[in-house]
């Protein structure tokens, strides 16, 4: 806690134009409430800050005796690295440029955390989907293709709403965020409630208006198609591979489930084939 506290990261780097201000504690630590858990990445993590947070709140949660859960720390700076490795080396520490670095290598996580830099700060490369100028959006949008739910502190304009230091909730989108929104397909949204404001005076040499903001990345079709466990999901891949409609998709989940609920009993896997069969017939029908 003290070296995170006291190691300055711009001592002995240019930290401005970088976007390295690392996040203070008493706000990460407001901020591990959000992380939902399960095998974790931060993304830009600095000297772990956040991770560390986020790991020691999922320990102390799961009681003592759980198998531990995996959290892995991607950051560009060596000597940032090398300070986290220290301080959290609980961590598997990998010194990368997110944009230029076989994330999917990693195999898929439940939740990925953030305090990117923000804004036109420059950057190797972009998201698959968003084509904006704000880093944290490209962040995000590469997040989603890796975890089932992202944690994240962004800049409070490019959140769809403000809730830090201003006297109640309200919701407010820039065109940045819409065309994020639109490009991705994500939707930010407020967390359990922390107000970032309480700790704008201690963050090192800014003092940003920031909010935390969550997204479900598990239901967005994308995923859907991809998990390997789930068995709704390998439906769903199949019917996306065969051009079923979405929406098409989810009324036959939605009947399916209706029938199971009535207690009417079939056998799988007829049931799959009319079902796949059903489909084929209204595809050759457009
Ligand atoms: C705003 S700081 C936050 C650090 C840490 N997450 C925290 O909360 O204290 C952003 C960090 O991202 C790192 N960074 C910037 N661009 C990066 C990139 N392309 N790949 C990996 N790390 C990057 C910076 O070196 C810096 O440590």
């Amino acid at each position: 806690m003290f070296v995170l506290d006291n190691w300055h990261e711009g001592a002995n780097h240019i930290n401005g134009s970088a976007g390295a201000f690392f996040t203070p504690s008493g706000l990460a630590g407001d901020f591990a409430i959000d992380a939902c858990g399960g095998r974790t990445i931060d993304l830009c993590a600095g000297i772990g800050v956040l991770a560390f947070h986020v790991f020691w709140r999922g320990y102390y949660a799961r009681g003592q005796g759980a198998p531990e859960r995996e959290i892995v720390c991607i950051e560009r700076n060596p000597a940032y690295v090398e300070v986290g490795r220290k301080v959290l080396p609980e961590a598997k520490w990998i010194c990368a440029d997110v944009f230029d670095f076989d994330l999917r290598g990693l195999g898929h996580f439940g939740c990925a955390i953030a305090n990117p830099p923000f804004g036109a700060t420059p950057r190797s490369g972009s998201g698959p989907r968003y084509t904006g100028r704000s880093f944290e959006f490209h962040l995000i949008d590469i997040a989603s293709d890796i975890a089932d739910y992202g944690a994240f502190i962004i800049p409070q304009m490019s959140a769809p709403f403000e809730y830090s230091g201003v006297q109640c909730y309200r919701e407010r989108k820039s065109e940045d965020y819409l065309k994020f929104a639109e490009q991705t397909g994500i939707h930010l949204e407020a967390g359990c409630g922390v107000d970032c404001s309480y700790h704008r005076d201690v963050w090192r040499g800014v003092a940003p208006n920031v909010e935390v903001v969550c997204a479900n990345f598990e239901d967005m079709p994308r995923n859907k198609a991809r998990s390997p466990t789930d068995p709704e999901a390998e439906l769903r891949a199949l019917w996306t591979e065969k051009r079923a409609p979405l929406d098409r998709q989810d009324a036959i989940i939605a009947e399916v489930a209706a029938k199971a609920k009535a207690g009417i009993r079939f056998v799988e896997p007829p049931v799959q084939a009319d079902l796949l069969a059903e489909i084929e017939r209204s595809s050759s029908k457009r």
